[in-house]
């Protein structure tokens, strides 16, 4: 057996097998001066105070001592493109001198950008460039991550992505949960018959998908010039006839209609919501769908226009938080960073976001009864954390606090090994 002790706080987030809402977010379970013991079969054994685990503690076991640090579960970062080749550092630039994401994409550029890139990558070489990006997962702390496809825009190219996706879960210690994205963008040669592009997606690329089983989730972008209300429907439900569980760029740019869908449609996810309204907020709420808010995103594109966390919250919806890890919108891997912004521009509080970080997120990635909390019988996949106490997390900023990460029992990074 492992025995994690010495920790100042261990944050447990253990509660109600549901995801958390309204005060029930601010319940971290927190055991102060905790320790934890993992079983050989890499799942958590038990959680307790020192003094009634350092007993169980044999002397064929290994022992972490935390060194007084906060040991919290790994994050679940439920939003990421995690998958792609090059990068859009030059479109970085031309935004910082004026451009916006809409001109440049309209232009040629953003999604198709990198959708050429892609396109032009072996399998080999995509999941060489995205293994570079799950070392930058691990060191922040991040234990699973969504991976969607999107920049490959037809099928060869969108199973390349999510058979790169399966290599890396085979061959990284992180856990990949892959998302069918064909619907990211309309590709250059379909622009002028865009009706043909849907076509592909639900008469190939979906029953490929779903029949090699390379996707758990079907995600849309619906948006003004992206893909509409009506074209997102069809899509979605074409999915759910796949057993594909639903997730929804919504309401990212404008108010067009995606939270509204994503309830109607009874999706797992909304993702992004910039501009949803209260009435969004209500149908959301109604239908049971959880909200994943991307303020990275909002950050690195210049806007002051973040998705409204407080009105959701005391609505009842079952936030979570994620990076929306990508080349274009939010080229950040880091929750530490999207706690810091989910306090201080979305006025979370840090037990909050930490709840949004863990264990919502892990629900609605279809993962909550193994992972996102420290409670007997889940996968341990936890975090030590340079912090005496959980809210340092997001307060101090733009250093990396994670010591060591471990996932499934196992060490997957240590700072400075
Ligand atoms: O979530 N909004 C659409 N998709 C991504 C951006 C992807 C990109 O720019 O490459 C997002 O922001
Ligand atoms: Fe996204």
């Amino acid at each position: 057996m492992l025995a994690v002790i010495n920790c100042t706080q261990l944050i447990t987030l253990q509660g109600a097998a549901r995801p958390r809402v309204g005060a029930e977010m601010r319940e971290l379970g927190i055991i102060e001066d905790g320790a934890m013991l993992v079983g050989r079969d890499g799942r958590i054994a038990r959680v307790g105070a020192r003094r009634e685990i350092e007993p169980l503690i044999g002397d064929e076991d290994e022992v972490i001592d935390a060194g007084r640090r906060i040991v919290l579960p790994g994050f679940v970062d439920a939003h990421a493109h995690p998958v792609f080749a090059g990068t859009r550092a030059g479109e970085f630039e031309q935004r910082a001198v004026g451009a916006t994401y809409q001109e440049i994409a309209q232009a040629g550029g953003g999604i198709r950008a990198s959708v050429r890139a892609t396109r032009a990558a072996t399998e080999d070489d995509l999941v060489a460039a995205s293994k570079r990006y799950t070392g930058w997962f691990l060191r922040g702390g991040t234990t699973t991550v969504e991976a969607k496809s999107g920049y490959g825009l037809s099928l060869a190219d969108e199973l390349k992505m999510l058979r790169a996706v399966r290599r890396l879960n085979a061959e990284t210690p992180l856990q990949y949960v892959p998302t069918f994205l064909g619907a990211h963008e309309v590709p250059d040669e379909y622009r002028a018959r865009r009706a043909d592009y849907i076509e592909l997606i639900i008469n190939e690329m979906l029953p490929r998908v779903a029949q090699e089983k390379l996707a758990e989730f079907c995600d849309v972008f619906c948006e003004e010039r992206v893909f509409t209300v009506d074209e997102s429907r069809r899509i979605l439900e074409a999915a759910c006839a796949h057993h594909l569980g639903l997730r929804l760029h919504a309401d990212q740019l404008s108010l067009s209609g995606g939270a509204q869908l994503a309830a109607e449609l009874h999706a797992t996810t909304a993702d992004h919501l910039e501009h949803t309204d209260a009435a969004g907020i209500a149908a959301l709420k109604s239908a049971g769908v959880q909200p994943v808010l991307l303020p990275g995103s909002v950050y690195a594109l210049g806007s002051q226009k973040y998705p409204a966390a407080r009105a959701m919250i005391e609505a009842g919806l079952a936030v979570v938080v994620a990076t929306d890890f990508n080349p274009g919108s939010s080229p950040t891997p880091s929750m530490p960073l999207i706690l810091s912004l989910a306090s201080t521009h979305m006025k979370m509080t840090p037990a909050e976001g930490l709840t949004a970080a863990t264990i919502n997120a892990a629900y609605s990635l279809g993962r909550g009864g193994e992972t996102g909390s420290l409670e007997a019988g889940k996968r341990a996949d936890f975090c030590l954390h340079d912090c005496a106490d959980y809210r340092e997390l997001a307060y101090f900023f733009g250093i990396e606090h994670a010591h060591a990460v471990y996932i499934g029992g196992r060490l997957a990074f240590r700072r400075g090994a």
